[in-house]
């Protein structure tokens, strides 16, 4: 396949507005794949991906496509719609020359449209806009068109109205795709340079890498050199994605494909890392912007011998999912464990089953916390913590966008599912950054007979630290087993307690209670304790059971 014959392209869109169904039926026409009734987004193959019906891993796959007697190749890929996976379109987007930008014909333009759109217009990629499921009843692709001029400054004579499900038009998209997505401009005759966009662990293979070529061609047996690494390697196998791999000859300058070369270590395949042929080194690409974490969880092993199990998969987990920090920390409840930093919450908990269902592993997750800054001084300057408008623009007169500035943590944990249900699941939401605030946070402190329990002190706002407060200790009552004496369970600020839970002594001995009774069952409950005992943590005099800190950090 001649260069020119080459188009690569993204489908982004707004959650559920159909991209992977698309994707379904152009890998159907194409004969990708066979055309049957249980082609049901093909390409989310995480049982993640399957089990919530949301897509979170980008995911290409080549389509051969013949018109008017030409014969092309097509690089499909097709990317997450939730703003926590937004990291992996903008990555997509480095392998193409355009997009399909997927509208819902009943929905209109959402948050991620809006989003996304921008990150195929900043990285100057053609955009194709395709309106989506106007079999729908309530379908009103024309006032869609319409918002897509308004908004977006894309004339209503380029839109393609398609129902992805039931195949209506969908030809007519592919051929929009030969005819308005430039092939990509590189020559196979240049040196090799081949960009890591993505890569996966496979236990038996290593290192997966899926990469774009800007030049040059690559085959079995070429020496390889990581511009990040300045390591070299041998390659064994090249091949394209269809969607399952399938290994070829060569690969040419403007494909994208995959390579094995005997990376064997998940430090070794960068994503962002540019390859290139020994002895013939070139500039490197770009590479890509680090994703900004947002949210912040500790993650520890249930049980410490898992400690090194855990670390090895979180490397291979993080290779395939960059956007996720990682480093080193301890609790003395919790033992050795490490700090990950998230885009989200949905980021969290999809990480977290994928850590589960993909590697086996359960781990104790504590409580997300999101980042601040703090200056130590003893003024603090008190702000308003709501939010303030910026801008508010109609988009027509049933669509309006409001530009807010939050505080982060106000957005983070349930933002997202109260404005749903607020707006009966009308409004969508997209955030970005936008820098460090002064606020009036304070720190609080979580007492056990007076003294500090370092796991369970955590930075909040002022106004929310009394029911805070009140709701930790309320938590630690309950999990804290009775002791031979009373227990003050208290949250303070400073000096100033602002909560208080007690927790009553014993009036009873367990054993003794049994004592002349049962000699099995005296012995079953003080192994019983004894065991009880190892897990034990001691804060002051107080015994505090491990389990007890994992039922008060984690998350309900
Ligand atoms: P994410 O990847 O999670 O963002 O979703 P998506 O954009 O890939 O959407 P997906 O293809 O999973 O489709 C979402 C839902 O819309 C599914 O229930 C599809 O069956 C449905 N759907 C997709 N296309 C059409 C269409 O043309 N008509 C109708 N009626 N439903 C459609």
């Amino acid at each position: 396949y001649p260069v020119e014959s080459i188009r690569n392209f993204s489908i982004i869109a707004h959650v559920d507005h159909g991209k992977s169904t698309l994707a379904d039926r152009l890998l159907e026409i194409t004969g990708t794949i066979a055309k049957t009734h249980h082609n049901k987004q093909v390409l989310d193959k995480l049982q993640v991906e399957r089990e919530r019906g949301i897509t979170v891993k980008a995911q290409s796959a080549s389509l051969f496509y013949s018109h008017e007697g030409a014969n092309y190749l097509l690089n499909l890929i097709d990317t997450p719609g939730h703003v926590d996976f937004s990291y992996e379109v903008s990555r997509s987007l480095s392998a193409c020359q355009g997009v399909l930008l997927v509208v819902d014909a009943n929905e209109g333009i959402q948050a991620q449209t809006v989003a996304n759109f921008y990150l195929a217009f900043e990285a100057q990629l053609a955009i194709i806009p395709v309106i989506n499921k106007i079999d729908l009843k309530n379908a009103d692709p024309e006032r869609v068109e319409k918002q897509i001029e308004k908004l977006f400054d894309i004339p209503i004579d380029e839109c393609v109205r398609i129902s992805a499900k039931q195949g209506t038009n969908v030809e007519k998209v592919l051929q929009k795709v030969i005819e308005k997505i430039p092939p990509p401009q590189c020559n196979t005759a240049d040196p090799l340079k081949a960009l890591v966009f993505d890569s996966t662990f496979d236990h038996y293979r290593g290192v997966i890498a899926n990469i774009a070529l800007f030049g040059g061609e690559i085959q079995k047996g070429h020496k390889v050199v990581s511009a990040h690494t300045k390591k070299r390697y041998e390659v064994n196998e090249v091949g394209i994605l269809t969607p399952n791999e399938q290994p070829t000859h060569k690969l040419y300058a403007g494909q994208v494909g995959y390579l094995i070369a005997g990376m064997k270590e998940v430090t070794e395949a960068q994503i962002g890392d540019t390859l290139f042929l020994y002895k013939q080194p070139v500039e490197p690409l770009p590479g890509f912007k680090s994703a900004k974490p947002m949210v912040f969880a500790g993650m520890y092993p249930v049980d410490q011998t898992e400690y090194n199990n855990l670390k090895s998969a979180l490397e291979r987990l993080t290779l395939n999912d960059s956007s996720v920090t990682v480093h080193r920390d301890s609790s003395l409840a919790l033992g050795a464990g490490w700090r990950l930093g998230f885009l989200g919450l949905l980021h969290m908990e999809v990480f977290n089953q994928r850590l589960e269902q993909e590697y086996n592993m359960s781990v104790i997750v504590t409580a997300p916390t999101v980042p601040y800054k703090a200056v130590l001084s003893s003024a603090k300057l008190i702000k308003d913590r709501r939010a303030v408008q910026k801008d508010m623009l109609y988009i027509d007169e049933r669509r309006v966008i409001l530009k807010y500035l939050f505080p982060l943590n106000e957005i983070v944990v349930d933002f997202y599912d109260a404005l749903k249900s607020l707006s009966s699941g009308y409004a969508s939401f997209d955030y970005e950054d936008a820098g460090y605030q002064a606020a009036d946070l304070i720190k609080m402190d979580i007492l056990l007979n007076g003294n500090p329990v370092e796991e369970l002190a955590t930075i909040i706002h002022n106004d929310k630290a009394y029911a805070t407060g009140k709701f930790l200790c309320e938590r630690l009552k309950d999990a804290i087993p009775r002791q031979l004496f009373e227990i003050a369970i208290q949250a303070a600020i400073g000096k100033k307690i602002i909560a208080r839970e007690t927790l009553k002594a014993y009036r009873k001995n367990v054993v003794a209670k049994c004592y002349g009774g049962d000699i099995t069952r005296r012995m079953k409950l003080l192994k019983r304790q004894a065991e009880g005992k190892k897990l034990m943590r001691k804060i002051g005099n107080v015994e505090v059971p491990r389990d007890a800190f994992i039922r008060v950090l984690k998350r309900q």
